[in-house]
């Protein structure tokens, strides 16, 4: 199934149906990117704990197929290096079968208009991406990010800070 990435659209998995949330549980990645994007499980369960002003976990839809997810943290649920106007982007995926089409990088798109509507006073968005994570870095850096700040050593290796400026900080 070929699916059109212009179509991109995110959905905030507490307005997701039980047929969708059964869907991002079952979204797959490799074992190798695992190591990047972490257990969906996992991720949905950091969501679900979440203070939902600070937290909040985004189904990826083409079309009615759901294909991807990404959460959203800020103020004290994100980390420390992450500045007060800012929100870090984690647990990205694009499920395996639907991956290399420019969805990724449609859905990051979706994403920072989410944020525009529903969290006006984020003003960046940002993350760390693996250094080694070739289609990480390429997808961010089609969306319109670029790197920023100085590269760190994380859980996997070195880590490269990346941002998206949404609108002059205040
Ligand atoms: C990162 C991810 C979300 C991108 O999703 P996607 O739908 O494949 O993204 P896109 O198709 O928009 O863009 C991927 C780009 O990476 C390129 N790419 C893919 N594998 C690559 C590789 N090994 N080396 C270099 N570039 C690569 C693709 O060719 C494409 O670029 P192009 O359009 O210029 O050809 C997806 O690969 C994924 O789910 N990965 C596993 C989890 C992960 O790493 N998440 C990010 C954590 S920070």
């Amino acid at each position: 199934m070929t699916l059109a990435a212009a179509s991109a659209e995110v959905v905030d998995w507490r307005e997701l149906a039980a047929a969708g949330r059964e869907a991002v549980l079952a979204l797959q990645i490799s074992e190798q990117q695992i190591e990047f994007a972490g257990p969906v499980a996992r991720s949905v369960a950091a969501c679900e704990a979440g203070d939902p002003a600070e937290v909040v976990g985004l189904a990826i839809r083409v079309d009615t197929a759901i294909v991807g997810w990404v959460v959203l943290k800020r103020g004290a649920s994100a980390p420390d290096w992450v500045a007060d106007y800012a929100a870090v982007v984690g647990g990205l995926r694009i499920d395996l079968r639907h991956q290399g089409r420019g969805i990724g990088a449609a859905a990051l798109a979706a994403m920072a208009r989410w944020v525009a509507e529903h969290w006006p006073g984020t003003s960046l968005l940002t993350l760390r991406v693996d250094d080694g994570n070739a289609a990480g870095i390429r997808a961010y850096e089609k969306a319109g990010w670029a790197e920023s700040g100085e590269r760190c050593v994380g859980r996997v290796g070195v880590e490269r800070t990346m941002s998206l400026r949404l609108r002059a900080a205040a």
